[in-house]
């Protein structure tokens, strides 16, 4: 018999009862260290203080009053963004997909703006992920998550990962858009290089394309800039954020220049819950603690920290694993075991990772996470990769 909850997920037979900053506790009290995050979401770890005081003062007031209304708390959040970033203007939305949605409705209604609604190609990359709506698949394009959804929506071209001979022989003045994650997360933590983000910068600039970055998993603080295209010098066009944003409340944004958003008039998109004032609420407080100068060195010194330990796991464990890769506290580790074996026999050691695409088990710790708890989760790794041996 089918289960009541929708079988789309392999889970792990564990369930959590209560969070405290870096550690999920399940009901018998076990207490798991973290390194999952909720996949990257839990920004400032579970329960924290401030979040909880943000989300309870705004839940004391008002929770929900429509987009029909000016909404405080989003034009706060919306400002907060745009005040740190490239953006002239935010939509707010409860997801990353939600957003990868409006970035693609955003690039169509550009052109159409323009005279030319026939300009509806964006090339992509392999291993990309942008959600799971009809659009998104259609854009990463793998067999895997499309099979079975056809005729999917059409406009997208995917390209090799990270292949500039590719993107220029692709790139031309009918393109609409180049959209990608400056580090591919599901994808298996592969970092496109700086250079290869100011190339693609240069492409589209010079075909008249846009670029659209997809920030969902890279952003928010978690590569020790608050977004990872910073670290390359450039700017995107639009931009979608979600997970970190929220701090674990589900919350997602697209971030546009004021040129990009051009056809984005009264009426031509909405949502019913984006950017409700519980959202904004807690979003606002996360950008007040992560978008600090002192915060992001923060990370960018634990995620020296990390990889340090990490590199030694490498060293101690060639059998296991091949490589570190990533930014930040991005990092995975690539595997020469199956990334489902590294993380089973670290839910035996009581700590969580996350796997992913291309042999990467990922690390996606809390920004917060403690020097103390980072050297408990090597120890542990460092356990669990003895157990494969
Ligand atoms: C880069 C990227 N884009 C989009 C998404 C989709 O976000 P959501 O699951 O919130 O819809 C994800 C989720 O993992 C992601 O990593």
């Amino acid at each position: 018999m089918i289960d009541a909850v929708l079988p789309t997920y392999n889970r792990a037979p564990i369930a959590f009862d209560r969070g405290e900053g870096a550690w999920a506790i399940a009901a018998d009290g076990t207490r798991y260290l973290d390194l999952g995050a909720g996949i990257a979401v839990n920004a400032l770890g579970h329960a924290n203080p401030d979040l909880v005081a943000a989300l309870t003062a705004q839940a004391g007031r008002i929770w929900h009053v429509s987009n029909l209304y000016q909404i405080p708390e989003q034009q706060r959040l919306a400002e907060m963004l745009v005040d740190k970033t490239f953006a002239d203007t935010v939509f707010l939305t409860n997801s990353g997909t939600e957003a990868a949605e409006l970035a693609i409705k955003m690039v169509r209604k550009y052109w159409h703006s323009k005279g030319q609604p026939e300009r509806i190609e964006i090339l992509t990359f392999e291993g990309a992920f942008h959600g799971r709506s009809t659009g998104a698949i259609a854009a990463a394009g793998s067999e895997k998550m499309t099979a079975g959804y056809g005729p999917l929506m059409p406009g997208f071209r995917v390209l090799p990962w990270g292949d500039m001979a590719a993107l220029e022989a692709a790139i031309s003045d009918s393109t609409a858009a180049v959209m990608l994650e400056p580090v591919q997360g599901e994808g298996g933590i592969r970092v496109l290089p700086d250079e290869g983000l100011r190339r693609i910068r240069e492409l589209c600039d010079r075909a008249g394309a846009l670029l659209v970055l997809d920030e969902v998993q890279s952003g928010m603080g978690r590569t020790g800039r608050l977004f990872a295209h910073e670290w390359a010098g450039i700017a995107p066009d639009i931009m979608m954020v979600a997970k970190g944003i929220g701090g674990g409340f589900p919350l997602g944004a697209v971030l546009a220049t004021e040129a990009a958003a051009a056809g984005m008039v009264a009426g031509s998109h909405g949502s019913t819950y984006g950017g409700n004032p519980l959202a904004c609420a807690v979003g606002a407080r996360v950008m007040e603690i992560v978008a600090d100068d002192a915060f992001l060195a923060e990370v960018a010194r634990k995620s020296a920290l990390l990889r340090q330990r990490l590199e030694g796991l490498v060293a101690a464990h060639p059998e296991v694993f091949d490589e570190v890769r990533g930014m930040g506290l991005l990092l995975g580790l690539h595997c020469k075991v199956a990334p489902s074996e590294l993380v089973e026999a670290a839910y035996a050691e009581h700590l969580l990772t996350v796997p992913a695409a291309d042999n990467v088990v990922r690390l996606l710790p809390p920004l917060n996470i403690t020097d103390d708890e980072i050297a408990e989760a090597a120890a542990r790794l460092d356990r669990a990769a003895a157990r494969l041996e």
